[in-house]
C-alpha cells in the first residue's frame, strides 16, 4: 500500500491553515502529498459551510472521487472540516463511500482514525479542546504564511454558521503563537497572516491582541497581517499599535455586512453605520495609507430595495479598496434561518451585481490615484498571465506584478520598492527602484 494523500480544500483561510496543519502531520507520520488523486490511496476533502454554494461543489468533488474510489477499493476517502461538523452521520447518506467523517478539530486526529482497523466509517465530531500539535505546517506559499491565533467564534452573527461549526472562540498560548512565527522565519518566511474569526477579541493570560501584534513584532519576521476583525471589538489600543509597528501592513479587513442599521440590527451585528463611519474616520486619521477591505452581503431577510440603497451610499461613501461581496444563503440552525428568505433570487443577483459594478469603479479609480506612488512588495511567484514577469504582494494587500529586468535576478522572497506605474481595478503595475 502507498503512502500518498491528496488534499482539496474548499473555503477561508483557517480552511487552508488547516489542510496545512494536516500536511505537516501527514508528513510526520511518513505520509507524503501528490497532487494527482488518482496516485493517492488517501483521499481529504476539507469542506466548507458558510454558504449552500460551498457544499454544493463539496458533494460533487467527492461524488466524482467516489467513482476511483469503487475502482480502488483500497482508497480511503475522508471528508473533513465545517460541512463534516455540521453534517455528521448524515454525510453517510449523502456520500456513501466515505471511510471518515472528521470534524473542525477532530481533523487532526486523522492519522490515528486511519490506524484503527475496522470496516465501518468513522464519525467524530467533538470540538470542546484546541488539539495540541507538535509538527510544523507544510506550507504552499513559502515566503507568506498564515499563523491561526485563535479557532472559533461566539458572535452569533444570525446568518452565519461558523459558531455552531467550530465552536466559541478558544485562543492559542502567545507563546506557541511567538513559537510559530518564529520557526517560520527560519524556514525563510518573510511575513505572517495572524488568522482568527475575530482576531480583535484574543486574550491570553491578559494579552490582548494589540499587545500580541507587538510581541510577534519582536520575532525576525519582517511582515505582519491580520484578518478578521470585527468593528464591534476594534479598539483604539489596536490602532494605535498598527500605526507604530512598523511590521504591520497597512491594511484592515473590516467587515461591514450592510448599508441598513435595520438589517444590522437583524444580523446581530452589534454596531450600526455611524459607529463604522466613526472606526473608519479614525482608523484612516491614525495609520497613512490605509487599505481598507471588507465582507457585504446582499439580500438578507427583509431586505428592502431602501436597505439595498443604504448599502451602495455606505460603499460609496466609504471607498473600499476591496471587497467580498455575497448573496444571503440560508444556513440551518442559524437565527436567521428561522426568518423568511423573502428576497427572490433574481433581486439577489441584480443587487450583487450592482454592487460589485460600484465596487470595480470605486478601485479603479482608487488604484488610479496610486500611480507614481511607490508600495513595498513581497515577491512570491511569477505572474501566471506572462510567465516572465515577477508577482507579489504589496503592504496593501494588492497584487502587484512587476515585469522583469534585463537582468535575469532571482527575485522570490525579496521584498522590493516599487513604484506604480498602471494599474486596474485588482492589480498594481510597477517597477522596481529599490531593493531590501
Ligand atoms: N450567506 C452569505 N454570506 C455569508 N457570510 C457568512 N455567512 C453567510 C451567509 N449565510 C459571509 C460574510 C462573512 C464572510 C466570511 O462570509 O460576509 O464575513
Ligand atoms: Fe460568522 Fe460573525 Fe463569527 Fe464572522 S464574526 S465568523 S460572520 S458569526
Amino acid at each position: 500500500m502507498n503512502n500518498k494523500f491528496h488534499i482539496i480544500t474548499f473555503g477561508c483561510q483557517m480552511n487552508v491553515y488547516d489542510s496545512e496543519v494536516l500536511k505537516g502531520i501527514l508528513s510526520q507520520k511518513g505520509y507524503s502529498a501528490t497532487s494527482k488523486p488518482e496516485d493517492a490511496n488517501l483521499i481529504i476533502v476539507n469542506t466548507c459551510s458558510v454558504r449552500e454554494h460551498a457544499e454544493v461543489r463539496a458533494i460533487g468533488r467527492l461524488n466524482e472521487l467516489s467513482r476511483h474510489k469503487l475502482e480502488n477499493p483500497e482508497v480511503k476517502l475522508a471528508v473533513i472540516g465545517c460541512m463534516a461538523q455540521r453534517l455528521g452521520e448524515r454525510f453517510l447518506k449523502e456520500v456513501p463511500t466515505l471511510d471518515l467523517v472528521l470534524g473542525t478539530e477532530e481533523l487532526f486526529k486523522l492519522p490515528d482514525y486511519l490506524e484503527k482497523k475496522g470496516k465501518s466509517p468513522t464519525v467524530a465530531l467533538s470540538f470542546s479542546e484546541l488539539q495540541k500539535i507538535d509538527s510544523l505546517p507544510q506550507r504552499k506559499n513559502k515566503f507568506s504564511s498564515f499563523v491561526a491565533i485563535s479557532r472559533g467564534c461566539e458572535n452569533f452573527c444570525s446568518y452565519c454558521i461558523v459558531p455552531y461549526v467550530r465552536g466559541s472562540e478558544k485562543n492559542r498560548k502567545l507563546s506557541e503563537i511567538i513559537k510559530e512565527v518564529q520557526c517560520l522565519t527560519e524556514y525563510g518566511c518573510k511575513e505572517v497572516a495572524l488568522i482568527g474569526q475575530n482576531v480583535n477579541s484574543y486574550k491570553d493570560n491578559g494579552c490582548d491582541f494589540a499587545e500580541l501584534l507587538k510581541e510577534v513584532s519582536k520575532t525576525d519576521i519582517q511582515r505582519i497581517r491580520f484578518m478578521t476583525s470585527h468593528p464591534k471589538d476594534l479598539s483604539l489600543k489596536l490602532i494605535e499599535a498598527m500605526s507604530e509597528l512598523e511590521k504591520v501592513c497597512e491594511h484592515l479587513h473590516l467587515p461591514l455586512q450592510s448599508g441598513s442599521d435595520k438589517i444590522l440590527e437583524k444580523m446581530n451585528r452589534k454596531y450600526n453605520s455611524s459607529d463604522y463611519l466613526r472606526l473608519m474616520d479614525s482608523v484612516r486619521g491614525k495609520v497613512d495609507n490605509l487599505s481598507l477591505t471588507t465582507d457585504l452581503i446582499v439580500g438578507f431577510p427583509g431586505e428592502k430595495e431602501e436597505d439595498f440603497q443604504k448599502t451602495l451610499e455606505m460603499v460609496q461613501r466609504i471607498e473600499f479598496d476591496s471587497a467580498f461581496m455575497f448573496k444571503y444563503s440560508p444556513r440551518e440552525g442559524t437565527t436567521a434561518f428561522l426568518l423568511k428568505d423573502d428576497v427572490p433570487n433574481e433581486v439577489k443577483l441584480e443587487r450583487l451585481q450592482m454592487l460589485i459594478e460600484l465596487q470595480k469603479k470605486i478601485a479603479q479609480k482608487k488604484n488610479k490615484s496610486l500611480i507614481g506612488k511607490t508600495e513595498e512588495v513581497l515577491i512570491d511567484g511569477k505572474s501566471k498571465r506572462d510567465k516572465s514577469s515577477w508577482k507579489g504582494k504589496g503592504r496593501s494587500n494588492k497584487t502587484v506584478i512587476i515585469p522583469k529586468g534585463e537582468k535575469d535576478e532571482n527575485l522570490l522572497g525579496e521584498i522590493v520598492k516599487i513604484k506604480i506605474a498602471d494599474t486596474d481595478s485588482f492589480t498594481l503595475f510597477g517597477e522596481i527602484i529599490k531593493k531590501r
